[in-house]
């Protein structure tokens, strides 16, 4: 085997996703410390301790003078190496956690046992499962009240769609919580408040017929569990790799991620049984990861976080091949040959920076303004990935009236003036808005003077919710028709009256584009 299959057979790349406060970070900082990216005592005093191992985490990247705080987190951890890539937590679920999610093979949900599923956890799902994309669920703060297990399988179940296969079954939980039974190995794992940050042999046990664990419960603890089990073990499914693989079984874990507890198991199932990097489509044909040939596409731009350099790194997954610094690259893009000097591993042990990665790994390519998000670098053979969203940018106002009788000159000064090529004006097809988009904010200033100065027309421009539009097209006039109805709340005529989708955010365009394949959304009017 080569280094490139030996390597690649190892890592595994894969993105945390929850609701706010499901316990993420916890969790990321928990998963950094098995891998000896940061150190912490036996008997760690819970987040304190944590945020002081995240600063050092933070020194250690601005010693390396880049702003790379938690995107990507590679780890070593067993025979694996890890690489977590993180999804931005700000609250507009944007583009940005999209395109962080078409760069790893498998995801981890943390779902809050009192909160059960929530709305973020949602619509992260539906991205997930666009491209079924295999899901670990880790049910955290077990050390408090929540919902019956039980409950919370059938709720992921039912409102996520995905059929849940529990690996670990709690005994209690809140004040009653004793432990962890690992329903494929059998072993039982004791829970110790504050000590089980580190692997303890006297909280481990290999069965629930070990004499002690009814010692350590109490013999009424331990025949409800084991009634329990039986109800569980009827009801639920067994987990099923291939099953799991392809993005229809989630095998569930049940801990407590401050506490440390039951997190290990759920890190030595993962890199078990979580996929290895796959073989990925370009528009001329499938790239396998074992291929010897570097190939690999930029999901992200991130600026520097030092203001005094305006320039910004690229990040790229590589899909193929080995990365060595300093090699050449051709740019899907341009056509042109460029060379991958500077790049910047993510090893989060090593202060080093790394010379060389593998499929699987995140190389930041230092990039000014030469780069966009989806442009693919291929060693050799021209090579473009496909299904990496690429965004043009693009602003939209809603048109307000200071004088409503002036509504007909409005409508008649922005048509003129769109047709001027500038701007673009829209009408939705179900309110009286009139939206206006525009490449730069300046537009917006020169179309409301000249509104002014040419039609005498006082307006001015507010935000509105709207983040790209594509030209809609479909040669099948039923399912073109079906389309409208479907989505009128979202449809809205240019100025020559063609149909457009005003899309409130890039997730639902890739959702409406991939419900409804017959139609052509076209970025540009100039392709209509
Ligand atoms: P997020 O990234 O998903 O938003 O969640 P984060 O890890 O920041 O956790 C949110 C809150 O939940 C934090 O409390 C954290 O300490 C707590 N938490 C995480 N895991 C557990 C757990 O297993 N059990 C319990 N009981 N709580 C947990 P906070 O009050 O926001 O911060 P802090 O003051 O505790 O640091």
């Amino acid at each position: 085997m080569s280094d490139v299959s030996i390597e690649a057979a190892r890592r595994r790349t894969f993105a945390i996703v929850s609701h706010p406060d499901a316990g993420k970070t916890t969790l990321t900082e928990k998963l950094l410390l098995f891998g000896g990216a940061i150190q912490m005592a036996g008997s760690v005093k819970g987040r304190k301790a944590a945020r002081h191992a995240t600063s050092d985490w933070m020194a250690l990247e601005k010693e390396r003078g880049i702003s790379v705080t938690s995107s990507v987190m590679q780890f070593p951890y067993e025979d694996c190496i890890v690489n977590l890539l993180d999804t931005p937590g700000h609250a507009d679920f944007g583009e940005d956690t999209y395109r962080v999610l078409t760069a790893v093979d498998s995801a981890l949900m943390v779902i809050d046992v009192a909160k059960g599923v929530e709305e973020r956890t949602i619509k992260l799902m539906e991205v997930c499962r666009l491209r079924d994309t295999p899901i670990m669920t880790f049910i955290n703060k077990l050390d408090r009240e929540g919902k019956p297990p039980i409950d919370l399988l059938d709720e992921v179940e039912s409102v996520l769609g995905i059929q849940c296969a529990p690996v670990t079954w709690p005994i209690g939980m809140g004040q009653r919580l004793k432990g962890v039974v690992h329903l494929v190995s059998g072993e039982v794992h004791l829970y110790e408040p504050g000590r089980n940050f580190t692997r303890q042999d006297s909280t481990i046990f290999a069965s629930l017929d070990d004499p002690q664990v009814e010692a350590r419960i109490g013999a009424a603890m331990l025949a409800e569990l084991r009634d329990e089990l039986e109800l569980v073990q009827g009801a639920s499914h067994p987990f099923d790799q291939a099953a799991y693989l392809a993005g229809k079984q989630t095998p569930v874990f049940f801990g407590s991620a401050v506490n440390n507890f039951g997190v290990q198991l759920l890190l030595d199932f993962f890199v078990e049984h979580a996929p290895e990097p796959k073989p990925r489509a370009t528009t001329t044909r499938e790239v396998g990861p074992y291929e010897p040939h570097l190939s690999g596409f930029v999901f992200k731009i991130q600026a520097n976080m030092d203001p005094q350099h305006r320039d910004r790194v690229a990040f790229m997954r590589i899909c193929s091949g080995k990365f060595t610094a300093g090699m050449k690259a051709m740019q899907s893009r341009t056509g042109k040959e460029v060379k991958l000097a500077n790049a910047l591993t993510f090893m989060a042990s090593d202060r080093e920076i790394v010379e060389t990665a593998y499929p699987g790994d995140v190389i930041g390519i230092h990039n000014h303004g030469t780069i966009s998000i989806g442009d693919s670098f291929s060693e050799g053979e021209m090579l473009s990935f496909t299904g990496i969203p690429n965004f043009a940018p693009e602003l939209f106002r809603r048109a307000r009236l200071r004088d409503p009788l002036k509504l007909k000159q409005l409508q008649k000064g922005l048509a003129q003036l769109s047709e001027e090529g500038a701007t673009q004006f829209f009408r939705p097809l179900m309110s009286n808005d009139l939206i206006l988009g525009a490449v730069g904010t300046l537009q917006f200033d020169v179309v409301a003077y000249r509104l002014k100065d040419e039609y005498s027309v006082d307006a001015s421009f507010e935000q509105v919710q709207v983040a790209t539009a594509r030209w809609i097209r479909c040669d099948d006039a039923k399912k073109l028709e079906e389309f409208r109805e479907k989505n009128a709340m979202h449809l809205a005529l240019d100025a020559a009256g063609q149909l457009v989708y005003l899309a409130p955010t890039r997730v639902n365009l890739q959702l409406a584009q991939e419900r409804a394949p017959a139609v052509t959304f076209l970025a540009t009017r100039e392709h209509a």
